[in-house]
């Protein structure tokens, strides 16, 4: 049974559909009615069966164009932003067109940022494919490329006009992938939805076999807390920045190894470990609570080793994290568990002794 999930604040709330061969007439058409011409952005990573499919979808109603990147976290360049706004130009696109992005994070926020910008806002719809996006980057409309400085620098905050998540395409999703994409799920049980933390500890089995009736439902659980939470705090002025929790540990990690050895996920469930370390000393929450975090990692065979991490190497990127405000560091752990809390009042000491195995 399909289920549905609305986000976003009055005249750019948007519909977030989930279910098996969510990518049909049916779910597209209302998007579709009123443009004449639809840009789909994709990248090479992506099956080109997936790709198909959704032009199919969207042909006799709309004339398509196609936009394949070449996949990795470098198509989100200046450039490639540049190529894409000519593009539309050439193409005599106008605001009653569309935009759809067919992909994971990285095809999802130059996408995003391109409609963003492009005669100042096109309207855009987002078909992650990649379980990390669906559960995370396509909702919330964060969108972004990056510039030498760093990543994610420029972009901007536009929420999509629709979100279809088709769960049958995670079948052809690489197995370390998806496994990844399991961490951020894992997140939304930590700082919020205890729901899902009941779920995740009874059917961590079937997940990990990719049971598709469950895979919905735990979809659904975490894009529940993060419509939630994006829907109250659409600019990440306060609550938005519980959801990073473990990312400030995990973005240093995956900065330290130059975004090449470790995947997102796989960083931020290593962060979350050091967060959740950190919240016990810093006595937010209970031994037991914080073995019971460290149980459900590893109970979904993630790495948690931190002995090649050093402190004093990871301090730099710790330190440029986005979260700082006025100079001063800003933490997110747990004041209990499924209750994360954003704080600067810790003992700098904690951030070290979280690092230590
Ligand atoms: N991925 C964190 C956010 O959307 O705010």
């Amino acid at each position: 049974m399909a289920k549905e999930l609305f986000a976003g604040q009055r005249k750019n709330k948007y519909r977030i559909v989930i279910s098996k061969n969510a990518i049909s007439k049916k779910n597209l058409a209302p998007l579709l009615k009123n443009h004449n011409k639809t840009l789909l952005i994709s990248d090479d990573g992506v099956p080109s069966k997936i790709v198909r499919e959704v032009a199919a979808v969207c042909k006799p109603s709309t004339k398509v164009f196609k936009i394949i990147l070449k996949h990795g976290e470098q198509a989100k360049s200046v450039q490639n932003f540049q190529k894409i706004l000519n593009f539309l130009a050439d193409n005599n696109f106008d605001r009653t067109d569309l935009i759809v992005a067919v992909g994971g994070g990285v095809v999802g926020d130059i996408s995003g940022f391109v409609a963003s910008s492009y005669l100042r806002g096109i309207q855009f719809i987002q078909i992650p494919t990649t379980l990390l996006a669906q559960v995370d980057s396509s909702v919330g409309g964060k969108t972004a490329i990056n510039i030498v400085a760093g990543k994610n620098l420029v972009g901007a905050f536009y929420n999509p006009k629709g979100v279809i998540i088709d769960t049958t395409v995670l079948n052809s999703l690489p197995n370390r992938e998806f496994k990844a994409g399991l961490a951020e799920v894992i997140k939304y049980a930590f700082i919020q939805n205890k729901s899902l933390f009941s779920l995740l500890k009874k059917y961590t089995k079937k997940i990990l076999l990719k049971d598709q009736k469950i895979i919905e439902e735990i979809i659904f659980l975490s894009l529940q807390t993060k419509a939630m939470i994006v829907t109250k705090d659409e600019k990440e002025n306060g609550i938005r920045a519980i959801l990073n929790f473990g990312h400030t540990f995990g973005h240093a990690i995956e900065a330290h190894g130059k975004y090449k050895k470790i995947l997102h996920g796989e960083a931020v469930a290593k962060g979350m470990k050091v967060a959740s370390k950190i919240s016990y000393l810093e006595n937010l929450i209970s031994e037991k609570e914080h073995k019971e975090v460290i149980a459900l990692l590893q109970n979904f065979e993630f790495d948690l080793s931190l002995e090649q991490y050093k402190y004093r190497e990871l301090k730099p990127y710790i330190f440029r994290d986005k979260k700082i405000k006025a100079g001063k560091l800003n933490l997110v752990l747990l004041n209990k568990l499924s209750n994360a809390v954003v704080t600067n009042s810790f003992d700098t000491k904690s951030l070290q002794k979280g690092l230590q195995d």
